[in-house]
């Protein structure tokens, strides 16, 4: 376990997917005033979000998600792979992804659209993502997990701490906050609200054929985005897939009642600064 991970500023990194180089080239990235970054904590809702985006950049061309796989099409500044995708040359406007923590971040950025998701359900989804994932470690069981999860104790620290950082950040930059509960209710009046934010207008047809695209079965069928391109001793999907279930709310099916209270003890207090309502509270 000590080697799988490195400590990167306080935070758990998986090693095989961040080195020294590839962290050294997220600190020195140079954002254009235009470029848009996706930005969430792992399982909140990054794969999706790397689907409605070009979709809508695009005025909702297929080809925009059907052409590269998700992670070259909005890819992850921090991770190895990024350094060779040569965002240098790409046109304008550059999308881009990345777990960080606001206070991590490069200076000089501008849009951000920061995702956030129920952690219980953050929790449940990244569980079992620990068990398909051979770059992350066995996650034990689940009552384990979570306290390791509640402690920030896994990859990019804790959910607590990550989503503290983006809100209090809000008069600073441009962000928009969204939440995947939000998205669930009513995926299309979010990609209306994201469009609106990227300052793209399209017809409200076109944004009903983006949100139907963007639905978890249509996206499921996608393999550019669900995932199938990576080799199994990397990711074992028969274990559990990817695009696992695509809910809110899972967290009730899969938490014990002991393990749902602990939950929210914890979450009261360390939200207890925090002045935002949120769809699942
Ligand atoms: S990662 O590893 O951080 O990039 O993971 P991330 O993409 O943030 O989160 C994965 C979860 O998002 C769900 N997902 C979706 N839900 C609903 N609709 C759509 N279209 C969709 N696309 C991805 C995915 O199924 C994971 O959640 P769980 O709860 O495990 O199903």
């Amino acid at each position: 376990e000590a080697e799988m991970y490195s400590v990167y500023k306080g935070l758990l990194v998986p090693s095989l997917l961040y080195t020294p180089e590839s962290l050294k080239y997220f600190e020195e990235f140079v954002f254009r005033p235009d470029d848009i970054i996706i930005v969430t904590y792992p399982k909140s809702g990054t794969t999706w979000t790397q689907e409605i985006v070009p979709l809508i950049m695009s005025g909702g061309d297929p080809a925009s998600v059907e052409t590269l796989p998700n992670w070259e099409r909005v890819p992850w500044l921090e991770e190895i792979q990024a350094c060779t995708f040569n965002l240098q040359q790409r046109a304008s406007p550059r999308m881009l992804t990345t777990h960080s923590p606001y206070n991590m971040m490069p200076p000089s950025f501008f849009e951000v659209i920061y995702v956030m998701r129920n952690p219980k359900d953050v929790f449940v989804s990244s569980f079992f993502y620990h068990r398909t994932a051979s770059f992350l470690v066995n996650p034990g069981p689940q009552t384990d997990f979570l306290h390791k999860f509640l402690d920030g104790k896994v990859f990019f620290g804790s959910w607590f701490d990550h989503v503290k950082s983006w809100l209090k950040a809000e008069d600073k930059e441009h962000i928009m906050h969204i939440s995947y509960e939000e998205m669930i209710l009513d995926l299309k009046d979010s990609v209306g609200r994201i469009a609106q934010f990227l300052n793209k207008s399209l017809d409200p047809e076109v944004i009903e054929k983006i949100a139907d695209r963007c639905l978890f079965k249509n996206m499921k069928n996608n393999n550019m985005s669900n995932y199938s391109a990576v080799p199994r001793e990397f990711m074992d999907q028969t274990k559990s897939e990817f695009l696992r279930k695509g809910i809110a709310g899972d967290w009730e099916n899969q938490l014990t009642v002991a393990e749902a209270e602990h939950f929210d003890f914890v979450y009261k207090d360390k939200m207890k600064d925090v002045k935002c309502k949120f769809v699942w509270d």
